[in-house]
């Protein structure tokens, strides 16, 4: 199976677990959107009634277009089941997230969820976290200075960059001319990378946000309840 066939099968199994009635949170990325697909088929074809509460505008739109409709998570009682994708994932079913840039409304809705379950290709597992990067959200005021805090403590920093998200005129940046990535917060994202695995991924998140402007790591610790692994021979592992 190539990458493409595993996300969608990884999909399609994710979607079934989805009953009517549901409120379901969805995750963001090229795997979540598989799961989005998958859902959106079933809820055409069997009439399956749902309601979702996305983590990025690029999932609400999908749904919305696929005629589900999206809740504020303010407005959502409760929700049942989050779906999402992943980085990296340890043994212990730690997770890096935010290579998309959804981190902090991820956390928020996977915290918010009686359930997340993951979805990943087996190119994901890791035995130790730090493998790529640990983005992190950071608020736009005085990012120069929260940088240059998080640099003092020897880590590797850069900024997050996208053609597509066009640096607002409401703040600057020293020596920064490209466009640097927004979140859907109009927050920026700081990744991280590191020369060696990380031993103890909960104290380095507690170091990052004792910092002010450090909004949220994207280090997720005990939330995934049950995880998906596509393989590349096409099975899929299911670890909970
Ligand atoms: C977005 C995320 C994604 O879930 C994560 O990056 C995995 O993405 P993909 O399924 O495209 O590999 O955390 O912020």
């Amino acid at each position: 199976m190539n990458a493409i066939e595993i996300k969608k099968e990884l999909g399609l199994r994710a979607a079934q677990l989805i009953q009517s009635g549901m409120i379901v949170g969805l995750g963001t990325g090229s795997t979540a959107e598989c799961f989005i697909h998958s859902l959106l088929e079933r809820v055409q074809k069997e009439k399956l009634t749902i309601q979702a509460v996305a983590s990025s505008e690029r999932s609400a739109e999908l749904a919305r277009a696929g005629g589900v409709s999206v809740l504020d998570l303010n407005e959502a009682s409760h929700v049942d089941i989050t779906v999402d994708g992943a980085d990296e994932i340890d043994p212990e079913k730690r997770l890096i997230k935010g290579a998309g840039g959804a981190l902090l409304r991820e956390k928020i809705l996977a915290s918010s969820s009686r359930s997340m379950l993951v979805i990943a290709d087996e190119t994901k597992l890791v035995p130790h976290l730090g493998k790529t990067k640990l983005p992190l959200e950071i608020l736009p005021y005085g990012a120069a200075a929260t940088r240059r805090h998080i640099e003092a403590l020897g880590h590797k920093a850069s900024w997050r960059l996208s053609p597509f998200s066009p640096l607002r005129p409401t703040f600057h940046l020293p020596q920064q001319s490209e466009n640097l990535f927004l979140t859907d917060n109009n927050n920026l994202i700081l990744d991280l990378t590191f020369s060696h695995p990380l031993q103890n991924p909960e104290e380095l998140h507690h170091e990052l946000t004792q910092i002010p402007g450090v909004l949220e790591t994207g280090f997720f610790f005990h939330l995934a309840k049950t995880i998906l692994i596509g393989r590349l021979n096409g099975k899929v592992d299911q670890i909970s």
